[in-house]
């Protein structure tokens, strides 16, 4: 009997712990001490039993019952282990909502802020001015004359007589001067805006990153070397860069800023138009009406400024062959640029 009993209990305790989950925990627990269970049938048959036999035998199966109810208890709270009770209102076993999908930067503001990293590097400070600004600022104080075709009404967004979408970012240049003295060497990032067609390499809002420095004695040398430095930095030590003679009212003399095609290393292919070279911005020296405009006095300082499209940078560096692609907030489109630097 003793055997019987040990057995018996062996049995049931190692399928107690092998149930997989609570009804299976129920099932052990109806084949052992149920009604008709296993247990409950050795205690039933006690009765035949002589009276010293009944004792040791009651002994051992009311110690194995304790045993398995026991054990019983302790693998149901373990199998239920997580669920709270039921009147909390919540059932933390339900599978999790997916997580909230995270944002990321436009790649214009990437390189945006990759840039002004550069010129914070070499000491420039960084501000901004109005997009909504004075025909004054973007033109007059640039030394645009009043009939420029720049100001015609088929480039520009007039809001009214005085009033516009600024063209260009250069206007912030004359509103800094006219807050401080030199020495002045600052950066302005923003979206500028002109009356185009939209095609792949147009759009009619884009952005721009204006460079202003103004100190005694600045040159076109440092304008060259301030260039150089930034393009290094941005496109690695094998861009050089070429000036060629332009024109723009506002500086004097005016150069276009060419660098070499990273795309070919300068022998030609369809981004450089088979030319070798890309044009990445506008610069030159101050004009003086631009510094008399500003009130500084006559003569004393000299300064380079330089004025580069960000979105075009942008299109190199990440292959866009469309301008438009970065003004649409098309999802798929900037999905592909989650976690890109
Ligand atoms: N504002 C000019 C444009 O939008 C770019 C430019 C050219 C800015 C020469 C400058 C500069 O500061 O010196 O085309």
């Amino acid at each position: 009997m003793q055997e019987t009993i040990e057995r018996l209990r062996a049995e049931a305790l190692a399928a107690i712990g092998a149930a997989a989950d609570e009804a299976a925990l129920e099932a052990v627990r109806v084949s052992v001490l149920g009604r008709k269970g296993s247990l409950t049938g050795l205690l039933r048959g006690l009765k035949d039993l002589g009276d010293e036999a009944r004792r040791e035998a009651g002994a051992a199966l009311n110690a194995a019952k304790d045993d398995l109810n026991a054990a019983l208890t302790a693998r149901e709270a373990q199998l239920g282990a997580g669920r709270p009770a039921a009147s909390s209102g919540y059932d933390l076993t339900l599978p999790g909502r997916a997580p909230a999908p995270s944002g990321s930067l436009h790649p214009l503001q990437t390189v945006l802020e990759e840039i002004c990293d550069i010129f914070h590097g070499m000491g420039f400070s960084r501000d901004d001015g109005p997009e909504v600004e004075l025909d004054y600022y973007n033109f007059t104080a640039l030394n645009f004359p009043d009939d420029h075709p720049a100001r015609d009404i088929q480039d520009t967004f007039y809001i009214n007589d005085k009033v516009l979408l600024r063209t260009q970012t250069s206007p912030v240049q004359v509103r800094m001067m006219e807050r401080r003295e030199p020495p002045l060497a600052c950066v302005f990032p923003g979206r500028v805006y002109r009356n185009e067609n939209a095609d792949a390499s147009h759009s009619s809002e884009f952005f721009q990153i204006e460079g202003l420095v103004v100190d005694r004695a600045v040159s076109m040398a440092d304008l060259k070397d301030t260039v150089d430095t930034f393009v290094r930095n941005y496109f690695g030590a094998s861009a050089p860069t070429r000036f060629r003679p332009h024109y723009f009212p506002f500086t004097e003399p005016s150069v276009e800023v060419d660098m070499q095609c990273i795309l070919c290393g300068g022998k030609g292919c369809g981004t450089c138009k088979q030319g070798g070279w890309l044009e990445i911005m506008g610069a030159g020296m101050v004009h003086p009406n631009v510094f008399r405009a500003a009130g500084y006095p006559d003569d004393r300082y000299t300064g380079f400024a330089f004025g580069m499209g960000i979105d075009r940078i942008a299109m190199l560096k990440y292959g866009i062959s469309d301008i438009r692609l970065l003004y649409e907030n098309d999802l798929r489109f900037l999905n592909q640029f989650r976690g890109v630097q």
